[in-house]
C-alpha cells in the first residue's frame, strides 16, 4: 500500500517571517488532525533550518526545492545533496518545470541531480510534465515517457523504489487550470507502466506518483480517488495553513 503524500512547494514566494508564521500555524493545526497522509513543506533554502526548528516535534517533514548534483567543492552558489542531508532535510524537489524552464535544468541535469539525492539517501521528488503545445499536438505520452527514461534509465529497481515521482503538466501550474482527473490518471498510469516495464512490477506498485498543478481543497478528492494518484505537490494552495491542511484531509 502506498501512503498518501502531500508536499507544499513554497517556491520563492515567502520571506522569513511569513515562512515561520506558516510553519507555526501548520504545526499547531496539524496536532489535532488525524490523517494517515504524510506531509512535507519545501521552503526557500535560507529558511530551511529555521522552518525545521519551528516544525520540530510535528510530523511535518521539510524538503528543499533544488540541489546541485556536484559533490561538495568549488561550486559558488551551489547547495549540495550532502549539505542538505547534513542539516536534516528529508526530501528534495528535482526537475520542477520552473527549474527546467528558467534555470536550464536539462534532462541530463535532472538525471544527475536525482542521483546526487540518492547518493546521500535524500528522498528525491522528481517532476515531469508537458507544455500546453505538446498536449495540443497529442504528444503528451511520448514526451513524458522520454522525460522518465532520461531521468531513470540506468538506475536499479532498489534505487527507483526510493523515489517519489510527480506529474505536473506545465499548463496547469499556477494557472487555476487543473488537469481533468481522467487526463491526469492516464498519465499516472503511463508512468506506472513505464516503471513496470523498465524495472519491476513490485517497483511500479510501490513508487508514489503525485499530481501537481492548481491543486485546491475543492479538487483534491477527484484526484485522490484515482488508483494511480498517490498525493499532490501543491504550490499556491500550500501558502496558507487552512487550504493546505484541507488538501491533506481530502477524505
Ligand atoms: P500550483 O503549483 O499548485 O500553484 O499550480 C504546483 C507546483 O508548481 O508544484
Amino acid at each position: 500500500m502506498r501512503r498518501p503524500l502531500v508536499i507544499g512547494n513554497w517556491k520563492m514566494k515567502l520571506g522569513l517571517a511569513q515562512s515561520l508564521n506558516l510553519a507555526r500555524d501548520l504545526k499547531r493545526r496539524v496536532a489535532s488532525l488525524h490523517s494517515e497522509t504524510e506531509l512535507m513543506v519545501c521552503p526557500s533554502t535560507p529558511f530551511l533550518l529555521p522552518v525545521m526548528e519551528a516544525l520540530q516535534g510535528s510530523p511535518i517533514g521539510v524538503g528543499a526545492q533544488d540541489l546541485v548534483s556536484q559533490e561538495p567543492g568549488a561550486f559558488t552558489g551551489g547547495v549540495s545533496a550532502e549539505q542538505l542531508r547534513e542539516v536534516g532535510v528529508s526530501c528534495c524537489i528535482i526537475g520542477h518545470s520552473e527549474r527546467r524552464q528558467f534555470f536550464g535544468d536539462t534532462d541530463e541535469v535532472v538525471a544527475a541531480k536525482l542521483r546526487a539525492a540518492l547518493r546521500v539517501d535524500l528522498l528525491p521528488v522528481v517532476c515531469f510534465g508537458e507544455s500546453e503545445e505538446t498536449r495540443l499536438q497529442g504528444k503528451t505520452e511520448t514526451f513524458i515517457a522520454g522525460q522518465i527514461h532520461a531521468a531513470l534509465d540506468g538506475l536499479d529497481p532498489v534505487q527507483v523504489k526510493r523515489l517519489v515521482l510527480a506529474y505536473e503538466p506545465i499548463w496547469a501550474i499556477g494557472t487555476g487550470k487543473s488537469a481533468m482527473p481522467d487526463d491526469a490518471e492516464a498519465v499516472h498510469g503511463l508512468m506506472r507502466s513505464i516503471l513496470q516495464e523498465s524495472f519491476s512490477t513490485e517497483t511500479a506498485a510501490s513508487v508514489r506518483i503525485l499530481y501537481g498543478g492548481s491543486v485546491t481543497p475543492a479538487n483534491i478528492a477527484s484526484y485522490m480517488e484515482r488508483e494511480d494518484i498517490d498525493g499532490a505537490l501543491v504550490g499556491g494552495a500550500s501558502l496558507e495553513a487552512e487550504s493546505f491542511l484541507q488538501i491533506v484531509q481530502f477524505r
